[in-house]
């Protein structure tokens, strides 16, 4: 059954049982209307909320975003309300929401006030731009990128991210409750990382500003240091 607080919801995105009484069909015909839905979560236009755990959806790359529209529809991430909403829709649909997301190129706000010791931010600095050779952990920033706002088409960028949302995902990889198309690097690599490890990381680049501009970067010509299925 559908959970009450989504009907609403399911008949923005046209999605309506068929046989239902749909209302004026015509008010909700373009995609941003549809898609106001998803704002009441992801924050005005999918720029994220600011309760640390909403992640923005506004101008990631549109591979990603399909990518994680069909994790949630098919299993591999868990969170309930996502799954309800994308349950019924087909892969065309899908696309289409991503590409409505990703076209979007929307400011950022600026990161909040840091409160960390600076040997936690130094350790995040470290794994997010060096890597740690002793515990086989490349850089971040050699498959998100130099200035680690993505790369096209399937890699997302990490700041602007809330730190919570951060933490949150890497536990969840380490833990099984998300999983990306194997062989699936982000799980290899999380198991590697500590849990003081996933606070440092997560702290550093929650502290960053996001830069300009922020969008992610074409694909390299060099292999990335591990092969990810999630990547075409
Ligand atoms: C009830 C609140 C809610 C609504 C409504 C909602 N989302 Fe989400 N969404 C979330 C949360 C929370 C997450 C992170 C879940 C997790 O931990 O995996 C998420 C994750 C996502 C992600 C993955 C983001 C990433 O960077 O990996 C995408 C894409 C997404 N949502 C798209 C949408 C779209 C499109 C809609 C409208 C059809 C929508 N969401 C409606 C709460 C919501
Ligand atoms: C070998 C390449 C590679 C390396 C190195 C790598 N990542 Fe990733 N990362 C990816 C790919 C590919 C995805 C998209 C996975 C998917 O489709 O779910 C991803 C996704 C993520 C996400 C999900 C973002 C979101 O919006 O939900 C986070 C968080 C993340 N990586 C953090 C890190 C951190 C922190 C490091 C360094 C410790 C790192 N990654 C190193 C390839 C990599």
């Amino acid at each position: 059954m559908t959970h009450p607080v989504f009907v609403p919801l399911l008949f923005a995105l046209g999605l309506a049982a068929a046989g239902a009484h749909a209302g004026p069909a015509q008010l909700q015909d373009s995609m941003a209307q549809r898609l106001v839905a998803c704002t009441v979560c992801h924050g005005k236009e999918g720029r994220a909320a600011p309760d640390g755990f909403y992640p923005r959806i506004a101008g990631k790359p549109a591979v990603y975003l399909l990518n994680q529209l069909q994790n949630f529809r098919d299993g591999r991430r868990a969170y309930g309300p996502m799954v309800t909403l994308v349950a019924p829709l087909p892969d065309d649909y899908l696309q289409a929401i991503a590409q409505h997301f990703a076209a979007l190129d929307l400011p950022y706000a600026s990161p909040p006030p840091v409160r960390d010791a600076p040997a936690l931010l130094q350790r995040g600095q470290q794994l997010a731009l060096q890597g740690d050779r002793d515990k086989q952990l490349p850089a971040c920033s050699a498959c998100h990128g130099a200035a680690l706002t993505g790369v096209q088409p399937a890699t997302p960028g990490l700041l602007g991210l809330p730190r919570d949302y951060l933490v949150a995902q890497l536990g969840a990889w380490v833990t099984g409750q998300r999983r990306a198309h194997a062989p699936d690097c982000m799980a290899q690599l999380a198991q590697r990382l500590t849990g003081s490890d996933i606070a440092a990381v997560s702290a550093w680049l929650a502290s960053q500003p996001v830069p300009s501009p922020s969008t992610a970067v074409p694909a390299k010509s060099e292999a990335a240091p591990m092969r990810c299925g999630s990547v075409p």
